[in-house]
């Protein structure tokens, strides 16, 4: 019997026997979720023991006050990772498959450095580090904190092992709650928010060790599994429908008490047309009509530089699409799975998705348009918790606001990934953080089925380059209201 841990639902969760599909369900329809439901597989017919409910550490604020909280918080967040790499063997963590992604140990060890690095050679003098060569292996882009190893060559490091790693962490993990623990007040007023901004991080790359492993496992004609396939809805996406939004001048941003990245802010005003949003995700089913219609073959649908693509890596379906004996299947993290049509479409680049949109008769939103309905809801949604790993179905359960834009993939912007009025990086090497990649990229937003819960919110501004698939990343469409009345 194997435990799983699931974020899960309301006061209804009780110790008992649930499906996880229930528990997922119940969660994703907004309920408020009052901590972590550890479950056992029963093993029959899908359903589990519940056997505890735990309490979840609350979302951070920017600036933590409270030591035990932010405490349980770090243990939280670095015990997630570790459960996250557990199915990987020691062979599977070595593996880099492409340069933009990064082995599972190299990710392990360099959310660690992040905290030894920015907190504990910074703030505690009498910190001696575990290995002074770790501050070279693992510094990922910090000009500020000095060379590094090369990011294409991460692969090359069978050393140190992977029960090394696992050393460095503990290592690291002992020092921090000392440090937690007993730092002087000035110290701690200065050190609390960089702790804060080393958990996000570590959520970032618990993201993107999932997506990383996918990747490698894709190229692997064996299509290796890093869980079993565990069953989803049998819904049928709803009708897309559209819900309009009168337009007008709009504050969007973050400017509270809660932690958000840098680049979130400030907060300031943006004017929108009269648009209007989808109410779900395009779906695997819309894609392969897309596809029927030869979308990879016309170039008036494409932008001149998504074309380019098509043609120098030669498209033609989303990025973990195999035909088998006629049949489309898709690599997911439960192997080589046959496509659900009534699930959000996956793994496509911002050119794939702006020339889908373009074939729709639609476009993609503007980050503004995005937040102004995303604000309005709760931050719920088919996240990692949901133990799927993979996108699911609208339910159409929410007649009066668009469906999943929180979980299952991050959702491509027309907006390019650019400042927002008055902002400034921070000094100092976390200032590196995001403001150097504000150039060629554009924004993504909402969360995926890869993205742990807590992490994500309204305002939240991802970003990659226009031709990157290997990320959760898919469609929503929106239209100006000048449009054709859909
Ligand atoms: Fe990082």
């Amino acid at each position: 019997m194997s435990g799983l841990v699931l974020l899960a639902s309301d006061r209804r969760v009780r110790a008992g026997i649930w499906t996880k599909f229930d528990l997922w369900l119940s969660h994703r329809h907004g309920f408020k979720c009052p901590g972590k439901v550890v479950i056992r597989d029963a093993g029959a017919k899908g359903r589990c023991a519940v056997t505890s409910v735990e309490s979840e550490p609350a979302i951070l604020d920017a600036h933590p006050r409270d030591r035990d909280q932010l405490l349980d918080h770090f243990n939280w967040v670095r015990g997630e990772t570790e459960r996250l790499a557990a199915p990987l063997s020691a062979e599977d963590q070595v593996i880099q498959s492409m340069p933009d992604a990064s082995p599972t140990k190299w990710h392990r060890a360099h959310v660690t450095w992040f905290f030894e690095t920015m907190i504990l050679r910074a703030f505690k003098a009498d910190y001696i580090p575990l290995d002074e060569h770790y501050r070279f292996l693992f510094n990922s882009y910090y000009d500020a904190v000095g060379a590094r190893h090369p990011r294409p060559e991460r692969g090359l490091l069978t050393r140190p092992s992977a029960a090394k790693v696992k050393a460095y962490r503990d290592y690291v993990d002992g020092a921090m709650r000392g440090f937690i623990g007993h730092a002087d007040a000035d110290t701690w007023e200065e050190a609390a928010p960089l702790i804060a901004l080393g958990l996000h991080h570590e959520q970032q790359h618990q993201e993107l060790m999932l997506t990383d492993i996918l990747h490698a496992f894709f190229h692997n004609s064996m299509a290796p599994a890093y869980q079993a396939y565990r069953s989803s809805s049998a819904y049928k996406a709803p009708e897309l429908r559209w819900f309009d939004y009168h337009g007008g001048l709009v504050e969007i941003g973050h400017d509270g008490t809660e932690f958000a990245f840098d680049n979130e802010g400030p907060r300031h005003s943006v004017h929108l047309a009269p648009f209007r949003l989808a109410s779900r995700l395009v779906t695997n089913g819309e894609w392969k009509e897309f596809m029927t219609d030869h979308g990879y073959g016309r170039p008036e649908l494409w932008l001149s530089d998504g074309w380019a693509a098509v043609g120098e890596h030669g498209w033609e379906s989303p990025l973990y699409w195999r035909q088998v004996d006629g049949e489309w299947l898709a690599m997911s993290l439960s192997g080589l799975q046959q496509i659900n049509d009534q699930a959000p479409v996956c793994h496509v680049s911002f050119y794939e998705a702006d020339a889908y949109a373009r074939w729709a008769g639609k476009r993609l939103p503007r980050e503004g348009e995005w937040e102004v309905f995303a604000r309005e809801q709760p931050v719920t949604g088919n996240f990692v918790g949901s133990g799927l790993l993979r996108t699911a179905p609208a339910t159409g359960d929410a007649p009066d606001r668009p469906e999943q834009m929180f979980g299952d993939v991050w959702e491509w912007t027309q907006s390019p990934y650019a400042p927002y009025p008055g902002f400034k990086a921070g000094p100092g090497a976390v200032g590196e953080y995001n403001g150097k990649f504000m150039a060629n990229q554009f924004v993504l937003r909402g969360g995926a089925c890869v993205t742990p819960e807590g992490h994500t919110r309204a305002t939240y501004r991802n970003f990659f380059y226009p031709a990157m698939r290997w990320i959760f990343a898919g469609v929503r469409l929106a239209d100006d209201q000048d449009g054709e009345t859909p």
